[in-house]
């Protein structure tokens, strides 16, 4: 299989490109980037107007299988993955059972090979279980092909434990991504704690559940002489924590989500439940701080946190409704509509956010364009206009926050290993 992309703009960071350029892919690799290339080739797109760029690579993906196939399943998030331009997914590690062991990973390898349409790279947990009692075997998981830990879901409050487990994630060379909270602190909440949760009459979930589990691990991780990821940052004082960190030469990366940088707490004013996900949509201060990390770089990634529920789980009372939205469709529109159209970012540091820097942070071959790479790209119309709709939505859940709202950007052709998984 041959493809010929002409004509696009292409934006690929790691060879400082960005300019009009042909693309040719044969077989699985990109063979050429040039301009006018003269190649006969089997599929031919014409991309004037369009960006080309890496396929985005997501680090945080609930996948729900093995074990909540009701929410998802490989198949359909990758699914979903594709025509949100996503050619790589890391799996959260939170199924049932738990990829705490090499028996779970071979399991879902199994699924993966059968099932998935894009690749998927999967995490394991840090904690057997993600109990927090006892570590996982973490060199066991590395040998069984996982990519990182970590106990997403859950935080891991034993200092020791925590401490032991960077230890070993440096010495297997896995990544350890924490999701930072004191559950102590967060209590019961279901929302910012503010005047928006007095006046909605919800428990308040204290911003320093976060920070102050992001300083903690940041000291740990420091201790440990280990990388660490923080998992999707909420709030100004845990970008402010991670920029102190990162000026001090501390090895600290971290990721948001589009629903912190594009939604507030005012969003939950009418009891909307897809509006509530773990951690909470801030104050509009919060909103500022995490576009002013985006753009300073404090922010290195933007990953979905993509977390199908069911309708039985969200079209409840709001305080049993479940913490998580999905994102995998909306995540390069919202991005482009609340960064790049509203000059936060521009093209080239969007792509960092969505393709380099994961690939760089989770040590991965790709996030490039370059001759001779795997060719995972994605195209996209800048200008498209589009609505996002339940009925719109292909992931098997619907629990989207960005429903009603419109978005610039579309993506018309995802490639993955040298073949179209999505055309619009
Ligand atoms: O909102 C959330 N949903 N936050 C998490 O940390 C977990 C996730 C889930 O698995 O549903
Ligand atoms: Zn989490």
């Amino acid at each position: 299989m041959s493809i010929l992309i002409k004509g696009a703009r292409v934006i690929d960071p790691a060879n400082k490109i960005d300019g009009l350029r042909d693309i040719l892919i044969e077989g699985e690799k990109i063979s050429q980037v040039a301009k006018n290339i003269k190649a006969h080739a089997e599929s031919i797109i014409d991309a004037a107007g369009k960006i080309v760029s890496p396929g985005i690579i997501d680090m945080h993906v609930h996948l729900r299988q093995p074990g909540r196939e009701d929410k998802e399943t490989v198949a359909t998030a990758t699914s979903a993955a594709a025509k949100g331009g996503v050619a790589t997914v890391l799996a959260m590690p939170n199924t049932n059972p738990a990829m705490d062991c090499p028996e779970s990973i071979e399991l879902l390898k199994g699924i993966i090979a059968k099932d998935a349409r894009i690749n998927v790279l999967i995490c394991g947990t840090i904690t057997k279980g993600r109990l927090g009692q006892e570590l996982s075997d973490i060199l066991a998981l590395k040998k069984s092909g996982a990519y990182a830990i970590s106990d997403d879901g859950c935080s891991v409050d034993n200092d020791e434990l925590m401490l032991g487990a960077f230890k070993k994630a440096k010495q297997s060379g896995l990544l350890a991504i924490c999701h930072s909270e004191d559950k102590i602190l967060s209590g019961r909440g279901v929302v910012n704690l503010g005047f928006n949760s007095t006046r909605l009459g919800l428990r308040g979930i204290p911003k320093e559940s976060e920070y102050r589990r992001v300083e903690r691990d940041i000291e740990l991780a420091e201790k440990a002489q280990a990388p660490v990821h923080i998992a999707h940052v909420s709030c100004r004082e845990s970008v402010e924590i991670i920029a102190t960190a990162k000026k001090k030469g501390i090895k600290v990366t971290c990721e948001t989500a589009p629903h912190y940088f594009s939604l507030t707490e005012d969003a939950l004013l009418g009891y909307d439940t897809n509006m509530k996900m773990n951690p909470p949509l801030r104050s509009k201060s919060d909103l500022a701080a995490i576009k002013e990390g985006l753009k300073d770089g404090t922010i290195d990634v933007i990953a979905s946190d993509h977390a199908p529920h069911t309708e039985n789980e969200k079209d409840i009372e709001f305080e049993r409704a479940e913490f998580g939205v999905i994102g995998l469709e909306t995540e390069l529109a919202a991005s482009i509509t609340e960064l790049v159209y509203s000059k936060i970012l521009d093209w080239r540091q969007l792509v960092e956010c969505l393709a380099v820097n994961p690939a760089r942070i989770l040590g991965i071959d790709k996030g490039t364009l370059s001759e001779g790479k795997t060719a995972d790209i994605v195209v996209i119309s800048p200008e498209e206009e589009w609505q996002v709709t339940k009925g719109g939505l292909i992931s098997k859940s619907k629990n989207c926050a960005f429903i009603g709202r419109t978005l610039k950007g579309a993506v018309d052709y995802t490639i993955c290993n040298g073949k179209i998984v999505y055309k619009r």
